[in-house]
This record gives structure tokens, sequence and C-alpha cells, in this order.
């Protein structure tokens, strides 16, 4: 099994058991994100990485149609069941998806993209280059890729079982900690419009918003 695999039975189990992992609340990078995304007109946005939703329920509020993607079943669940609740199933849709595989959209149909602590999960860098290889593929030209990573300024970078590749597993989660040379390579085929720094919860977690635009 490799790590990716081994984390994946961790989230559901972590999710199965947590059912409010992160709160209710939507992070600070979805209310940047969505204002980002409301002034340039996007109507649909993707979201990798999605988890129990509270970032979800918030762009699904903002008046976009969400089509929220996962590795974990039991966050999907959680997600439809609050949509449903909320009267807003019919603007979010949820889909099992590894996003190490092929994204399950057709060519320059995405409007927008948005993830938070997504890219940051076990993923190698190919890996990660392949990802943003498909998100070249299916966001139209002019659209957005919002994304947000733990970087190297972060006090769990270093620490705890290191895995390779700036890996490090803390508490049974592998992070993979992101630099600046790492944002700049991801980039490629994109414009760069934004990294904004930030940080979250109360270790803190220190992140970075990355803004890319489709050339
Ligand atoms: C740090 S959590 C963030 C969840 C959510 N974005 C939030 O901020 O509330 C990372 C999420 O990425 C998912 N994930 C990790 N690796 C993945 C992969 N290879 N494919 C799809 N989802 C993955 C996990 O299941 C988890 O829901």
């Amino acid at each position: 099994m490799t790590p990716a695999d081994e984390q994946r039975e961790h989230w559901s189990a972590t999710f199965a058991a947590h059912p409010e992992m992160y709160g209710d609340e939507p992070s600070e990078a979805a209310v940047a994100a969505a204002d980002v995304f409301a002034a340039a007109g996007v109507a649909t946005v993707v979201e990798l990485g999605a988890g129990e939703g509270r970032d979800t329920l918030y762009l699904a509020r903002s008046g976009f149609h969400v089509h929220a993607l996962d590795y974990a079943p039991e966050g999907l669940e959680a997600i439809e069941a609050k949509a449903g609740a909320a009267g807003l199933a019919d603007r979010v849709t949820v889909e099992m998806h590894d996003v190490r595989q092929r994204l399950p959209f057709g060519d320059a149909g995405v409007d927008a993209s948005y993830s938070h602590m997504l890219l940051c999960m076990a993923l190698t860098t190919p890996e990660l280059d392949r990802l943003v290889v498909e998100l070249r593929r299916v966001v139209r030209p002019g659209g957005l890729v919002v994304y947000t990573v733990r970087t190297t300024e972060d006090a769990h970078y270093g620490a705890g079982v290191a895995h390779g590749d700036d890996m490090y597993e803390h508490g049974g989660f592998v992070v993979h900690f992101f630099d600046r040379a790492l944002i700049d390579r991801l980039a490629a085929g994109f414009t760069l419009v934004d990294v904004t720094a930030f940080t979250e919860g109360d270790l803190p977690r220190r992140l970075a918003r990355v803004t890319m635009r489709r050339t």
C-alpha cells in the first residue's frame, strides 16, 4: 500500500470519528476565493479534497455550483447531508475521486478550481506535477485555480516521521510542506496572480494561498 493509500484509510477513519473535524465555519481561504471567483464571473467551482464540506457549503451559499471531490466517502456523505439540510442540494454535487487519477472532466470545461490543504497531502512532487497538468487540461482559458498549502514556515515542517520530498508525518497525517520553488514549479502554464501567506488554527498552521489564471 502506498503512503497515499494508507492516508485514505486514515482520513476515512478520522471523518467517521469526527463528523466536524474542521468545524462548520468556512476557512479564511474560502472567503477570499469566493470574492476572487465572483469578481471573475465564475459560475461553477470544482473543489478538490473537500473534506467534510465547511468550504463547499460556503461556496454554494455564495451562489456557485460546487462539484466536490474527495477520496474519503465519509466526508462526501456528510457534505451531501449538509447540503440537503441547508436547501443547497441543487448547487452541490459530490464525487469520490483520488486526485492522483485523471480528473473526471472534459477539456477546458471548468471555470475554476478551489482546494484548501489538498495539494499539501501525501502527494509526491511528480504526482503534483501530474495534477496541475490535469488542472491545465480541464480549466478553461482565463479560468482560475485557487489552492492553499502548508509551507516550510510551518512549525511541523521537519518534525515527526520523514517520508522524503519534504513530506513529514505528524499525528498520523502526512503533509507535503511547500516552499516557493514548488509553488513556482506548479504554476507552469498558468499566470501566477497572487501568493498570500496566512495562518489557521491554534498551532497555527502556516499556509500560502495561491491564485493562478489559466493562460
Ligand atoms: C487537510 S484535509 C482538508 C479538507 C477540507 N479542504 C477542509 O479544509 O476542510 C485534506 C482532504 O484531502 C483529502 N485527500 C487527501 N489525499 C487525497 C487524494 N489523493 N485524492 C482525493 N482527496 C484526497 C482527504 O480525504 C481530506 O478530506
